[in-house]
């Protein structure tokens, strides 16, 4: 596979293109799942264009916040200013890896993601972040694709297909074991979806698990 940076090109290439288009880039919905009380302190991972961060920090009300990260510098200018006219002033837009938060320990009540940590090489150090910024007994729920069987290696080598959002994706199993090594006791299934992409069988899923 290619080093991370040509990855991250390829990646930030495909969404700067989209980031001014209405097309869906979610694979599920989160945000009902997490239940945000008002007050609480949300990090959405991948934020895009901002909608979940922007409905995250509405429900946290006065008090609380939310924070949309994102590799793509074209994606928050767009999440700034969908926050901007909808005049959200709670909701904060910041440029970084889901890899590596530019956060402190134990900060937030919630994370949330939608279709972003297939995109990632290490996804043990993505759930080690996550976990790292939850509180204690703060919850995360996370749409994400995973695949049926193990892909073959020329899709594996393929940034573009990891762009794409099919080329990173690994078994259930293989991602369950990154998020269980990460610290994390328990995995729910809260929803899945399976469909076909280039031919390959993958399945969407909607999962929760608490710190
Ligand atoms: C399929 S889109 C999903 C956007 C949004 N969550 C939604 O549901 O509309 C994936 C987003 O993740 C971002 N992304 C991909 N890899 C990332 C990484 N390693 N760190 C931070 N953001 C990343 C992309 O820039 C893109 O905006």
């Amino acid at each position: 596979m290619n080093s991370i940076d040509s990855l991250h090109e390829k990646i930030i290439s495909r969404y700067e293109n989209e980031s001014s288009q209405n097309c869906s880039l979610s694979c599920g919905s989160t945000l009902d799942e997490l239940n945000i009380k008002q007050g609480e302190y949300i990090l959405d991972l991948g934020c895009g264009r901002g909608t979940d961060t922007i409905h995250a920090a509405k429900s946290a009300g006065k008090g609380g916040a939310a924070v949309g990260l994102d590799l793509t510098e074209a994606m928050i200018e767009i999440a700034k200013s969908n926050a901007a006219k909808e005049k959200v002033n709670n909701a904060i837009f910041v440029k970084g890896e889901i890899e590596n938060l530019p956060f402190p320990d134990e900060y937030f009540n919630c994370v949330t993601s939608n279709c972003v940590i297939n995109h990632a090489k290490d996804k043990v150090k993505v759930y080690q972040e996550i976990f790292r910024v939850l509180k204690p007994g703060g919850r995360f729920v996370v749409a994400d694709a995973v695949s049926k069987e193990s892909l073959p290696t020329e899709v594996k080598n393929d940034p573009e297909a990891w762009a794409q959002c099919f080329g990173g994706a690994v078994t259930e199993k293989e991602y369950f074991d990154s998020i269980i090594l990460a610290g994390f006791q328990y995995v729910d299934i809260l929803n899945s979806r399976e469909y076909k992409k280039n031919g390959y069988d993958f399945t969407s899923l909607t999962i929760k698990a608490v710190k």
